[in-house]
């Protein structure tokens, strides 16, 4: 099973674009043919300049997976739950389609989502497409380093592929992306150090504090997720800012791919209800999902197969 490129690195710009599947005759037809094509389709654009590192990872959702793939259903694949803390809640918003579309350069992503819609066409409504960019070195509009924590070299695999544990899945990645605004007026008037204790990280520096022995956590230790033995799961992000200060818009795409969809679901319970419950990720006061999808990205060989099956 070959994977889609799942671990392709963090770039300049990328586009996430959410799209529904609309109730046209031809759509499911159209959608299945497109997403065969879809490793073709990044080879042409790739292919103008090799340097600039493109890719294109699709995800499917649960509502219209059985209808576009005719294939056994990743074990943990379900709609993203809402999760419901005392103050802040992460809502459940619609997508049936994933296009997680990087490069170095911005007229690349744009290229491929031109001739991604063109072929399309009427067989999909877009639900939501955010531009993200890079900000200075990798940090978020917070101001912080984003992404450090991320698993790298040979044990990426092995945290964001389903194995032997689904073989029909194998090679796939569940995928759940949220679209945050930030609060950057509030979040400003804190001082450096009270904003690295809700990050868990310097600032200038990018180095991690310590965990807090009890009470109040911070974001790093509340999204750190140990199963019953004690082992730690990572999950891969590759979040992006996106904004436009004329408008006031300033926000994170969060976008993470994980082996287990459960590890995804644990963190946002322990951000948004807290842990101990009460005590939520204080990110929260200063962002608001706008957005929240699950999907899966199945293996670049499931989808070249759409065609056929
Ligand atoms: C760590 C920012 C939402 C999962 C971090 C770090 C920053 C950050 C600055 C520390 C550096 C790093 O390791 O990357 C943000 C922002 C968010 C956001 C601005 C949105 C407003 C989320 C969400 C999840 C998540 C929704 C999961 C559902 C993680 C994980 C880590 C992390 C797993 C690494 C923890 C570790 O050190 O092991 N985030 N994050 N983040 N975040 Fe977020």
């Amino acid at each position: 099973m070959e994977p889609q490129r799942i671990d392709a690195p963090l770039t300049r710009s990328a586009t996430f674009l959410v799209l529904s599947v609309t109730d046209k005759p031809d759509a499911i037809k159209t959608i299945r043919s497109t997403l065969a094509s879809i490793s073709g389709l990044s080879k042409n654009v790739a292919f103008r300049d090799l340097g600039a590192s493109f890719a294109c990872t699709v995800g499917i959702g649960d509502d219209v997976w059985d209808r576009v793939t005719g294939l056994p259903r990743p074990a943990e694949l379900h709609p993203f739950p809402v999760v419901k803390g005392a103050t802040h809640t992460a809502v459940s918003t619609p997508g049936d389609l994933l296009f997680h579309i990087r490069s170095e350069r911005r007229d690349l992503c744009f290229e491929f989502e031109r001739q991604l819609m063109d072929l399309l066409g009427d067989a999909v409504s877009v639900v939501d497409e955010t531009v993200g960019f890079r900000y200075f070195d990798v940090r978020d509009l917070l101001g912080f380093v984003d992404g450090t924590a991320n698993p790298v070299g040979p044990v990426v695999h092995d945290s964001v592929l389903v194995a032997a544990e689904d073989s029909t899945s194998a090679g796939g990645s569940y995928v759940v992306v949220q679209k945050y605004v930030h609060d950057l007026k509030s979040w400003r008037t804190l001082p450096a150090e009270k904003q690295e204790a809700i990050i868990g990280r310097t600032k200038l520096e990018n180095i991690e504090l310590s965990d807090a022995s009890s009470g109040q956590q911070s974001h790093k230790s509340l999204a750190t997720i140990e199963d019953e033995n004690g082992v730690e799961h990572d999950i891969l992000r590759d979040n992006m800012p996106f904004g436009s200060p004329a408008s006031g818009e300033f926000g994170t795409y969060f976008i993470g791919y994980s082996r287990r969809l459960w590890v995804i679901e644990k963190m946002l319970e322990r951000m948004f209800i807290g842990e101990p419950p009460g005590l939520h990720d204080r990110i929260l006061n200063f962002s608001t999902p706008l957005t929240g999808t699950t999907f899966f990205a199945p293996s670049a060989s499931l989808l070249r197969s759409l065609d056929s099956n």
